[in-house]
């Protein structure tokens, strides 16, 4: 990473624009309505050996002002569990066309996993035994909300399985947390961190954001070095997506509060120097990992992966996502189910997979994910690898897409050359506008209404 932050300042202003985060691609926004249920009991029957199953739980206890997830804030038990019977539903007529296929991953996401009781904890990791194959070393991981969590929620999920626990942290400064409804006392994270270590979890991932209202380099410095001593495995450092048109509960985030673009740049070159300094190794974007954890070593042999999760060491594994808004991505197949509970539970009521939107890529959408996938992981582009793969000349076929990155070229970002493209030191801070350079939907979706948060 440069050090010579006052270089990147002037960039910041000129690429500080909306743009996708590519957890995928093509990315949400350009998923086709009224897909049909169909798709994804075709795509299910097509799809391969092994599985990774994310499901979504998206109950929370209170609203973050910050929050861009699906998520839904209730503390009606009997709203929860009627959301388990119809999430079972679709576990049973997933299972039933899965069959023994081998489930190598799994990842319960939120909302709030732990919104869940212990019981319900036990119920849902029971019956995904139940129904699906889980093989022996599959990774089962869990995003925890430390702030209501007990000890019986980590016994709960540590005897269904999970080993890897991703959590919520976002800062620990008190005025920080004040701004965005969310106090979390140091003190109970760490207890937490700790139950799950002696309950066997063997990978902690933190979760922190910078952007947020009230954040200052100093406060910052103070809460990584805090962060630090948790002597978390893993580091997510997002950035705040503020989207108050998507999220209009983000409105109530003072706007004057927000740092401005230049302090908020700075925050992120902080952490990452900081996480460096520690030994920490960057494993794209924002993520990082020590230097023995699986994903340093993938992203070492070149076989990382970029899912909705983020980063993964799984390759060639097909997505599929249960529960409300849960995207499933299957050989060709992406289909998303319902984002509302009504909907969702409308489809699953006649017997349906509850699935709204959806797209089957091209061939030409196959290309893009590759060169896309392999930008955010590798940070280059091997020309003769997709030459090979796809029976391509690559400067022709991406003739546009070079042109419009002649300017982050110029600007040192990315060194084109006859066998690679080559993403910089400098240009890893603008890995979203390089990858938007090969991005054929961006055009349309920018143009018609806010949809992206910004890539700075
Ligand atoms: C589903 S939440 C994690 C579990 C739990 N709900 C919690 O908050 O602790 C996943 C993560 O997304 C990140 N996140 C949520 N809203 C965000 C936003 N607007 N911008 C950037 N990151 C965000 C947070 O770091 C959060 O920990
Ligand atoms: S950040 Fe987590 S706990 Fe907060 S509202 Fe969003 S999903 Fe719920």
């Amino acid at each position: 990473m440069p050090n010579n932050i006052v270089e990147l300042l002037p960039l910041l202003q000129k690429y500080s624009k909306p743009g996708p985060r590519y957890t995928s691609y093509p990315t949400a926004p350009a998923f086709k309505k009224n897909y049909s249920s169909d798709a994804r009991l075709l795509s299910l029957e097509r799809a391969g050996e092994d599985i990774s199953l994310y499901f979504h739980l998206p109950f929370c206890d209170t609203l973050c002002y910050f929050c861009g997830c699906t998520m839904l804030i209730s503390n009606n038990r009997d709203r929860i569990a009627e959301y388990l019977d119809y999430l079972e539903q679709e576990i049973k007529m997933t299972s039933t066309v899965i069959g023994d296929r081998n489930v190598v991953q799994v990842h319960w996401g939120g909302g709030t996993p732990t919104h869940l009781l212990p019981s319900e904890i036990r119920r849902l990791g029971e019956a995904i035994h139940k129904y699906f194959r889980i093989a022996k070393n599959a990774e089962i991981s869990v995003e925890i909300d430390p702030r209501e969590v007990t000890r019986d929620h980590i016994q709960a999920l540590a005897d269904v399985g999970f080993r890897r626990a991703s959590i919520g942290v976002q800062d620990i400064d008190e005025k920080v947390q004040k701004a965005i409804n969310r106090l979390q006392p140091e003190s109970v994270t760490r207890q937490v961190i700790d139950w799950c270590r002696r309950c066997g979890f063997d990978s902690i991932n933190i979760d922190l954001i910078y952007g947020l209202p009230m954040q200052t380099r100093e406060s910052f410095k103070k809460t990584l070095e805090r962060v630090l001593l948790f002597e978390p495995d893993r580091l997510a450092l997002y950035n705040f997506a503020y989207v108050p048109w998507l999220k209009p509960h983000q409105k109530l985030i003072h706007i004057e509060d927000l740092p401005e673009s230049q302090e908020k740049l700075l925050l992120f070159t902080d952490a990452t120097n900081t996480f460096l300094e520690h030994g920490y190794e960057y494993i794209g974007m924002d993520h990082f990992a020590k230097p023995g954890d699986e994903l340093s070593k993938a992203r070492a042999a070149g076989t990382l992966q970029r899912n909705f999760q983020g980063y993964s060491t799984l390759a060639g594994c097909d997505l599929v996502g249960l529960g409300m808004s849960a995207i499933s991505h299957i050989g060709t197949t992406f289909t998303q189910n319902a984002k509302s509970l009504p909907t969702y539970y409308e489809k699953i009521d006649k017997g349906q997979f509850p699935v709204v939107s959806g797209l089957e890529m091209t061939a030409d959408d196959r290309i893009r994910e590759e060169v896309i996938m392999r930008l955010m992981c590798d940070l280059k582009i091997d020309k003769v690898a997709i030459n090979q793969l796809f029976d391509i000349d690559f400067d022709v076929y991406f003739s546009s897409s070079l042109d419009a990155l002649g300017e982050l070229e110029s600007d040192g970002m990315v060194i084109d050359t006859p066998a690679t493209l080559l993403i910089t030191e400098k240009g890893r801070y603008f890995l979203r506008n390089i990858a938007m350079c090969f991005d054929a939907y961006l055009k349309a979706a920018v143009t018609t209404i806010p949809v992206f948060s910004k890539t700075l």
